[in-house]
């Protein structure tokens, strides 16, 4: 596909639909939109705009439609895929004037939103009356509703509570027509044909413009408790995960964190956690509910679980404070890693029995290729993050053969039954993995999705696949 620049007429063409003060063309402010959290890569659009209103959006796109302009829609930048990047140049569409939440139907459990809320903002919105929405990415502080949808975003909660699908009801979307619709109903149920709402989520921006959402909300939870238990290896901890689930058990959070990541996050941030010098590996453990008793009666089986799989040590968070910190321990990782080393993310995601054998292959492909890695993610959904971290390498191993190394990464992924990422969205920088997991019959499903509704390729080019 051939794009065109953004020349002064179409420029004064975009002013009037949005207002001169809502459009950047400076470069030291492009340079905010040039990148997100993902590794080092900046791309620098040519203009950024901050509509406020979805009638805004459709008569961009069909300006942009018109002359061919790529589009690429913009959340918080919180994302580590590159999905945000506008690698063909052109314009960039900030969401961050779309911060509102519309509506919070207590009635229905539902709220409407717009795609520029921060997570944790209307995580507190609803909790103030009661209302729980769970999905909570390490980035909640900070990233965007809107962003989370696109990308169909996890985080710690997935294992009991689902990952987002389970919570959007409904989308009005703005096409790269410039047409305005709502994706389906604002109901529990949906078997009125193709489900729309589940195909914009986690589409990258690539479709349609998300422009509001209905969100579904549950009873919050009123207690839980959480524990820190120890092993001596990552597969000893990993085997457990699913001992648990066997037992009878679904906690509502069950992470992994190998040790070089827990001692990484001590260091930086000064907490006090004390690890013994034969602790290789930690899970993270919390039961959530509305009885107490019947939460400490899942403690119990869940300690006398870990005691049967190897575990060394459980530590009780007794406190909330103690609970804040074993916490911070587990979100600032990603961040502490970073701040550590040159490093690279994967997101790979197995069936949760397969982990003992994904982790144990990670550290083999690791050796033969001199990289090390820190892992550490979602272990009861099968979801681990790895972070390849250059240590020892040299720079040519790690602009050149590293990329063999992430490759067979997924391919042991893949052989284990699962697949390239499991909340962090394909962007830009896993692409090239796709053909791994998928079949030219799968890409001609895909390019033949985004002809109908995007048939000019102006929405997020060259993400998740090339079209
Ligand atoms: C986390 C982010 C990186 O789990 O997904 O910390
Ligand atoms: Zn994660």
């Amino acid at each position: 596909m051939t794009y065109n620049k953004i020349t002064a007429p179409i420029l004064s063409e975009i002013k009037q639909i949005i207002g001169n003060e809502y459009v950047v063309t400076d470069t030291a402010d492009l340079e905010r939109y040039s990148h997100d959290e993902t590794e080092d890569l900046r791309y620098y659009p040519e203009v950024v705009v901050k509509p406020q209103t979805p009638a805004e959006i459709s008569a961009l796109l069909k300006v942009c439609n018109q002359y061919l302009i790529p589009v690429t829609p913009r959340g918080a930048g919180t994302g580590l895929s590159g999905g945000s990047l506008p690698v063909m140049g052109g314009l960039v569409l900030a969401m961050e004037r779309f911060n509102k939440v519309l509506n919070v139907d207590e009635e229905n459990l539902q709220a409407t939103v717009e795609p520029g809320v921060i997570t944790e903002e209307f995580m507190n919105q609803v909790a103030a009356k009661g209302l729980f929405y769970p999905i909570d990415p390490a980035s909640k502080g900070s990233c965007f509703i809107g962003g989370n949808i696109a990308h169909g975003s996890g985080g710690p909660r997935v294992v009991k509570y689902g990952t987002i699908r389970e919570y959007i009801l409904n989308l009005e979307v703005v096409l790269p027509s410039g047409e305005i619709i709502w994706t389906g109903a604002n109901t529990l149920k949906y078997a009125s044909g193709y489900n729309l709402t589940q195909l914009f989520i986690g589409s990258e921006g690539t479709l349609g413009v998300i422009t509001k959402a209905v969100v579904k909300l549950i009873p919050a939870p009123t207690a839980d408790a959480l524990m820190m238990a120890s092993f001596n290896s990552n597969e000893a901890a990993c085997v457990a995960v699913s001992a648990i689930f066997r037992a009878g058990i679904v906690p509502s959070t069950l992470e992994f964190m190998e040790r070089k990541g827990v001692q990484w996050v001590i260091d930086k941030d000064g907490l006090s956690f004390d690890m013994k010098p034969e602790d290789a590996a930690f899970l993270l453990i919390e039961v959530d509910g509305t009885n107490v008793n019947v939460i400490f009666d899942e403690c119990e089986k869940i300690n006398a679980v870990l005691e049967q799989h190897g575990c060394t040590n459980v530590l009780f968070a007794e406190s909330a404070a103690q609970k804040e910190e074993l916490w911070r321990i587990r979100r600032t990782m990603g961040v502490s890693v970073k701040s550590n080393s040159v490093y690279k993310e994967e997101d790979t995601v197995v069936p949760r029995a397969a982990l003992p054998q994904l982790i144990k292959g990670i550290k083999q492909i690791g050796s033969s290729y001199g990289f090390e890695s820190v892992c550490y993610g979602h272990a009861g959904d099968g979801n681990l993050h790895v972070n390849i971290v250059k240590a020892n390498m040299s720079d040519a191993d790690w602009n050149t053969k590293l990329k063999d190394g992430i490759r067979e990464i997924f391919e042991l992924t893949v052989s284990l039954g699962g697949t390239l990422s499991g909340e962090h969205g394909i962007g830009f920088v896993q692409k090239d993995f796709m053909p791994i997991k998928y079949s030219p019959v799968h890409f001609e499903l895909w390019r033949g999705i985004k002809q109908v509704f995007d048939k000019n390729h102006i929405l997020n080019p060259s993400k998740i696949f090339n079209s």
